[in-house]
């Protein structure tokens, strides 16, 4: 089959960037939310991520201009039913995701591919609730979108090789690189990522170090080009919790317990960069 257009459900942080990298490859993208203001700043963020780019000469204004126009923003789900591919972006819980499914199922066509941007939770469980197991599959973008270069691409014990393959070619296309996973909790990068980050809240937890020397010891003393606190705000503190909670209860071992400070901040509404403040103050 031929994917031209891709649908695309939630616009924050993950589902923006999504649409983002579409557009700018040639697809023509549906970028769906509850909430209007969601698509409004997600506009704005994509506009002003491609000037970015266009200021650092990574593209031109016309591909900007381009990529802008096959961006279409709706509240009606049920446009999705133009897609030939459907990108799920939503909030980092099952409940949430399930409901998206139930809503938007009747109105696709029955040979679009739906996929989940899931960065935890099991594909094979996701598809066995949906009209098409076989045609369902995870693909896990990297925050921010326009500038990582991997795509995990992880089949549910039902995808077939069929959906595997194309969307294999789909992420060749956006010029990125996909690498296969085992559909098992939090897949490869948050498998290691996500528990690195819980040591750092617990390394703050228990006074080794403050919020900046930790982000320093690991800047300058692994290379990493954000500290774990530093990166637990980008990636929202929210998201860390529900993945740690997903090793945890998947994987039933008591090392990948969630560290009590990280429930606290997220608790008090401290998710981070998108709250204003997280390990950071960012108001
Ligand atoms: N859109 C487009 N381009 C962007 C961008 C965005 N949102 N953010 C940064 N860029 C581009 C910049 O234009 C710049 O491009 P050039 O190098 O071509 O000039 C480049 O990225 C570097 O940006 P900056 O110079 O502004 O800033 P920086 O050097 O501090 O890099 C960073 C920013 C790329 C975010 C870097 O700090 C980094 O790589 N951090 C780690 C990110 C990371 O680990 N991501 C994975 C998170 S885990 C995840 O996503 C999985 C999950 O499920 C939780």
């Amino acid at each position: 089959m031929t994917i031209e257009t891709v649908g695309v459900v939630g616009a924050g942080q993950m589902g923006n960037g999504i649409a983002h990298v579409f557009a700018l490859s040639g697809f023509g993208v549906i970028l769906t939310d509850v909430a209007p203001e969601s698509l409004d700043k997600a506009l704005t963020t994509i506009t002003r991520n491609l000037d970015r780019q266009v200021s650092r000469e990574k593209i031109t204004a016309e591909q900007k201009d381009a990529a802008l126009a096959r961006i279409r923003t709706t509240l009606d789900i049920a446009e999705l039913g133009q897609t030939d591919l459907v990108i799920e972006a939503a909030t980092e819980r099952e409940s949430v995701k399930q409901s998206i499914f139930d809503s938007l199922l009747p109105h696709l066509k029955p040979e679009t591919i739906l996929a989940t941007n899931t960065s935890s939770i099991s594909i094979t469980r996701l598809a066995s609730r949906t009209d098409r197991p076989e045609k369902f599959i995870g693909v896990h973008f990297m925050n921010p979108v326009p500038v990582m270069q991997l795509v995990e691409l992880i089949r549910g014990i039902a995808t077939d090789e069929a959906t595997y393959n194309e969307l294999i070619g789909v992420i060749e296309t956006l010029g990125k690189t996909p690498a296969s996973a085992e559909d098992f909790p939090a897949f490869i990068v948050n498998r290691i990522l996500i528990p690195m980050i819980n040591e750092a809240v617990y390394t703050l937890y228990e006074g080794v170090g403050n919020v900046r020397s930790i982000d320093m010891a690991m800047k300058l003393g692994a290379n990493h080009p954000m500290g774990p606190l530093e990166l637990a705000d980008f990636i929202g503190l929210d998201t860390c919790l529900a993945i740690m909670n997903v090793l945890h209860d998947g994987l039933a071992d008591t090392k990948y317990r969630p560290c009590p400070l990280l429930t606290k901040y997220v608790e008090a509404g401290w998710l981070g960069r998108k709250a204003g403040r997280g390990f950071y103050d960012y108001r």
